[in-house]
């Protein structure tokens, strides 16, 4: 399994896995993701090689996508969380055809490493603020729950959770010249 940059060229299949795990949430009765998909930031930060996607091998179908970077939310953390060398992850999604494989473990410890490796001491994220059974995923893998923001600027996701980022063994083949 393989992790590259994503390109330009991938902007419409990072939209289906958005739309895709929207519906899929929506059946469980989560508003999840109901938003716009931000296709323009999106686009800027596939540029600026912040966008990650996993797949089998070269030319194979896209399972999973994660995208990781520095830029801190004022609204989310204060200024002294600020000041703390972090990275952040944004929009994880497994295609559900490739659920059950951890791929969404990997990813965490993937992002985990490169982010120590870039000399940052913690990985950070926010999540959906209504959905508990996804605050409970990342508690899972080790997060700790921050604070939930209800600031309707923040929109739907406010629930703020971070773990150390560490070294760690996490079986995909990095292909990202890291
Ligand atoms: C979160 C995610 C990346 C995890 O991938 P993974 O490590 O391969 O794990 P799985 O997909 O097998 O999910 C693990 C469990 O969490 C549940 N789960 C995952 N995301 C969930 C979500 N957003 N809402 C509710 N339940 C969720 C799954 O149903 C599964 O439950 P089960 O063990 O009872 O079957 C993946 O489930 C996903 O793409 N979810 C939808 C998009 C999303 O919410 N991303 C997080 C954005 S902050």
């Amino acid at each position: 399994v393989i992790i590259t940059c994503a390109e330009a060229t991938d902007l419409a299949r990072l939209t289906r896995f958005r739309t895709e795990a929207a519906a899929w949430l929506a059946e469980r009765g989560s508003d999840q993701w109901s938003t716009d998909f931000p296709s323009d930031h999106v686009a800027r930060s596939i540029q600026a090689g912040e966008v990650f996607v996993v797949q089998e091998s070269v030319g194979a179908e896209l399972a999973a996508t994660i995208t990781l970077d520095t830029e801190t939310d004022p609204l989310l953390w204060t200024a002294s969380e600020r000041t703390v060398r972090a990275m952040y992850i944004h929009k994880l999604t497994v295609d559900r055809a490739f659920a059950g494989q951890r791929l969404g473990t990997r990813l965490l410890d993937w992002a985990g490493d490169r982010a120590a490796r870039r000399g940052a001491t913690l990985l950070r994220l926010d999540a959906w603020t209504s959905n508990t059974r996804l605050h409970q995923y990342y508690l899972d893998h080790g997060f700790q729950h921050v604070r939930t923001v209800l600031d309707p600027e923040v929109g739907g996701s406010g629930w703020v959770a971070q773990r150390p980022a560490l070294r760690a063994e996490h079986g995909l083949d990095d292909r990202t010249a890291a």
